[in-house]
């Protein structure tokens, strides 16, 4: 019999959503046969005597999360996410370095410094990439620190701020779309996909607005209602990043597709996968093939 640790924390299982889908998890693991342990941060020292790690918390290089998954990687354990998923995916520069190696398809992507921060330079971005432009923060994540300028002198204003965090900052073409794509993508497969509906009042699928936070609405679609564009897309991105569990976000307008993001450690509690009851066996199978 083989055992599953699910790395989670208090944060996690204070949202009901993530922990009715983690008990669905545990309960599709034991139904395989496997036995399931849900492992705390102050038990990590547990994780050499799982067959395979589950990682369910929020994955950043900066926390306890990429501790976990280096361990798992030096004891020989399956994980998802793996370390250098975590990595590559928790900053964009390296996110889409890796998605233009491969010549994924993107909105024109450019990054600057702060020695590029002049007038002259801003007013060409505009003239080449239109108006308005998405300036992000690299190590953005749920929409934090992802804006849209119409103007130099907004660039400028969301620029002075992103570019105190960081040494980069990225500009980007904007998309007009209703919804985001989300290809989820395990070992280069698809997985499952959704639309994430974004808010009438913003552009990002979620949102601070006066102070209310704002999600997007999710729905699962079945693998014969999404373009195969799509979905191929979602797999190239992928790939480009490695072969664990990536959430692949695509904008598809006028026909073109264009990946936003890769994302590792993708949700699976908002009903992104109603369409597709066999998610967490695929995985966990996945996870515990030997
Ligand atoms: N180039 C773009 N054009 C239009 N909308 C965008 C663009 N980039 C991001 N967005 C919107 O902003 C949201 C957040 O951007 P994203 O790059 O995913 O950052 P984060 O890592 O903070 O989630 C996306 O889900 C998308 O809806
Ligand atoms: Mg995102």
């Amino acid at each position: 019999m083989s055992r599953l640790g699910i790395f989670v924390d208090r944060k996690t299982l204070s949202n009901s959503e993530q922990l009715n889908a983690l008990i669905r998890c545990r309960d599709v693991s034991e139904e395989l046969g496997h036995d399931v342990d849900f492992i705390f941060p102050v038990d990590i020292c547990k994780i050499p005597k799982m067959d395979a790690l589950f990682i369910r918390a929020r994955t950043d290089p900066m926390n306890i999360t990429y501790v976990a998954a280096r361990m798992a990687k030096f004891h020989g354990i399956p994980v998802i996410d793996d370390s250098e998923s975590i990595q590559i995916c928790s900053d964009k520069i390296n996110m889409y370095s890796h998605l233009m190696k491969k010549s994924v398809s993107l909105p024109k992507t450019i990054f600057l410094s702060r020695n590029d921060l002049s007038v002259e330079h801003v007013s060409h971005l505009f003239d080449e990439m239109g108006s308005p432009l998405v300036v992000k923060e690299p190590s953005t994540s749920f929409s934090l620190r992802v804006e849209k300028v119409h103007s130099v002198a907004e660039f400028f204003k969301v620029a002075r701020r992103f570019i105190k965090m960081s040494d980069w900052i990225v500009v980007q073409q904007f998309i007009e779309s209703k919804y985001d794509w989300r290809i989820g993508v395990l070992d280069g497969k698809l997985l499952y996909a959704c639309k994430y509906t974004i808010p009438s009042v913003t552009f990002k699928i979620q949102a601070s607005v006066n102070g209310h936070l704002i999600y997007c609405g999710v729905e699962s679609v079945p693998p014969d209602c999404v373009p195969p564009p799509v979905i191929q897309l979602g797999i190239d991105a992928a790939n480009a990043i490695g072969s664990g569990l990536y959430g692949v976000d695509i904008k598809n307008n006028n026909g073109d597709a264009y990946v936003i993001e890769v994302n590792d450690n993708p949700s699976l509690e908002s009903g992104e996968d109603t369409c597709y009851p066999l998610v967490y066996q695929t995985i966990v199978s996945h996870l515990l093939r030997t």
